[in-house]
């Protein structure tokens, strides 16, 4: 069976309203690539995802609160996201897991928001390096997806391993390392559903950037990249994006 790639960016606290502008030029370079083009996903900060989602290109959040609404100052819900115009929530990525405490029940209750909110939750696993060194980074990984990862219908749910060690630091595992732990994600999941397995796209994030995007997106088991700074580039995420024709 096919999964179609999917190209996400992460501009994480980055862009100003000039920034809508290269989110203008990645749609019109999407646009170029015709029938070749992957999807395409731009997270923005939420103070641009209104305006964004004017444009032709997919737009998402890049996290959540739990509820809907209510008085919980300063945090925002997968229904507001909706309402802004976005098609997809990133949740629980490391940077959330570790500068706000997040666990995985927390992640997974988010990304439940996001999926009764008609939304894709794109659900973030990773290892640190010191668990990778020390032989735990399969354990880890396939503890994050069994408690932050909803049951979902297919499509719903993006999984993107991304190792925290490798997040903008120029650093990326191994292609037979990042293959093996796709293949481990997807047996983890055919556990509970081999249909739902087969058909989850599972996206690796980490120093993604032109130079290294086509070996890994040819990699089995790797339908996409969740991409952090070279995401805030037009022309260096159209080079990640035309990797992968
Ligand atoms: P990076 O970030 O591409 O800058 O390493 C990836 C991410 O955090 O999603």
């Amino acid at each position: 069976m096919t999964r179609r790639k999917l190209i996400a960016g992460n501009w994480k606290m980055n862009g100003l309203n000039a920034a809508l502008a290269e989110i203008t030029a990645i749609g019109a370079g999407v646009a170029a690539l015709g029938a070749k083009a992957p999807d395409v996903l731009i997270c923005p900060p939420f103070t641009l995802i209104s305006a964004a989602a004017k444009g032709s290109v997919a737009i998402g959040a890049q996290d959540c609160h739990v509820g809907t609404s209510g008085a919980h100052t300063g945090d925002i819900s997968s229904v507001m996201l909706k309402d802004a115009g976005a098609s997809s929530v990133i949740v629980g990525h490391s940077e959330r897991r570790a500068d706000h405490g997040e666990d995985d029940a927390l992640v997974r209750a988010k990304a439940e928001a996001v999926l009764a909110a008609g939304l894709q939750a794109i659900v973030c696993v990773g290892e640190t390096r010191a668990e990778r060194e020390a032989g735990t980074a399969y354990e880890v990984v396939a503890r994050q997806i069994a408690g932050s990862v909803p049951f979902a219908t297919p499509g719903a749910i993006v999984i993107a391993y991304e190792p925290v060690w490798a997040i903008g630091t120029g650093l990326t595992p191994t292609n037979d390392d990042i293959a093996a732990m796709h293949g481990a994600i997807r047996r983890e999941l055919a556990k509970s559903d081999a249909a739902r397995a087969a058909v989850t796209p599972l996206l690796y994030g980490g120093s993604v950037k032109p130079g290294n995007a086509r070996e890994i997106l040819t990699l089995a088991d790797v339908d996409g990249a969740l991409v952090g700074g070279a995401s805030l580039k037009a022309v260096d995420f159209m080079g990640i994006v035309g990797a992968c024709g």
